[in-house]
């Protein structure tokens, strides 16, 4: 089978899923969002995932039509038939169809739509690639903490990023706060400590992140989760990123100067093998 699609309840081929043009998420990006990686055919850390696709919704007032127990079941199922061993899970879910107006509409059911993208080959720790990253300021909202479907600051500056031959862009704030990535958390070493900005709503809190901070404290290595700034960016030893996409990718250069010391580091390349570990043990490889 190709890539399926679970369209409120039909499953089809990707490519014949079809949205209303009055859908609320084409027209408003009144929506949110979620993303899982397959391995070896089993989702890597399904339930935080799923959990997380609550809060959004939970923080934009949209009911998800169904339980995660009940989800959960649905993604089985779609991996299953469309015989997926490595790729992407994605789920949306808007506040419906319905005429455009700004108000909520009344009676409008949620449109949520799962689907998995094979991605053909696999993923392993032996796909490890540098990322090069350059700054830009952060220019989104200030409610980062809900993976929303209105990703314009987001497309924009990681656009930016790839005209400069980088492959993401450093967001920071008016202060010179470094925030996170256009689709990933930064971390960076700083004078010997692990340092990446707290949860709050200026950053998604990352499931790959949280992965990364409980290898980190396992492993009895200094991490703090403190904000650093642009400035601080001139003295690490090591920056990476963590995303569900690029799993955890150290970055060889900001802005066009390269990291004085090894890349990837001690700490990176302790997580990284951490990482597959996990990947390992919960999706088995
Ligand atoms: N992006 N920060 C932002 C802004 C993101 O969009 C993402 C993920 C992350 C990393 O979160 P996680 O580790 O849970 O994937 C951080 C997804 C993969 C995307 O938009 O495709």
């Amino acid at each position: 089978m190709g890539n399926l699609a679970w369209l409120n309840g039909k499953i089809s081929e990707l490519d014949d899923a079809k949205v209303g043009v009055q859908d609320r998420g084409f027209l408003f990006g009144d929506g949110v969002y979620d993303v899982i990686k397959i391995y070896n055919g089993n989702p890597f850390r399904l339930i935080s995932h799923l959990e997380r696709l609550q809060r959004s919704c939970n923080a934009i007032s949209i009911e998800l039509p169904h339980s995660i127990g009940d989800v959960e079941v649905v993604v089985g199922n779609l991996i299953k038939e469309s015989a997926c061993r490595d790729g992407f899970i994605y789920m949306q879910v808007t506040r419906g169809c319905a005429p455009r107006d700004h108000f909520f509409p009344i009676g409008a059911e949620p449109t949520f739509l799962i689907y998995i993208l094979d991605l053909g080959f696999p993923s392993t720790k032996n796909s490890l690639k540098m990322t090069e990253c350059i700054t830009l300021p952060d220019e989104r909202w200030m409610n980062c903490h809900i993976k929303s479907t209105n990703l314009l600051p987001n497309v924009l500056s990681l656009q930016k990023a790839k005209e400069a031959g980088a492959g993401e862009a450093i967001l920071y704030r008016p202060d010179g706060t470094v925030t996170e990535g256009t689709r990933t958390n930064i971390f960076a070493v700083i004078d010997g400590i692990v340092r990446t900005h707290p949860e709050s709503p200026l950053i998604l809190p990352g499931i790959t992140r949280n992965i990364a901070l409980d290898i980190l404290k396992e492993a009895n290595i200094a991490v703090s989760e403190e904000a650093f700034s642009i400035e601080d960016l001139s003295s690490v030893s090591e920056v990476w990123t963590t995303s569900t996409g690029l799993e955890i990718s150290p970055v060889n250069k900001i802005d066009g100067r390269l990291i004085d010391a090894a890349v990837p580091g001690p700490v990176c390349s302790l997580l990284v093998d951490q990482f597959w570990q996990k990947v390992e043990a919960e999706c088995g490889v």
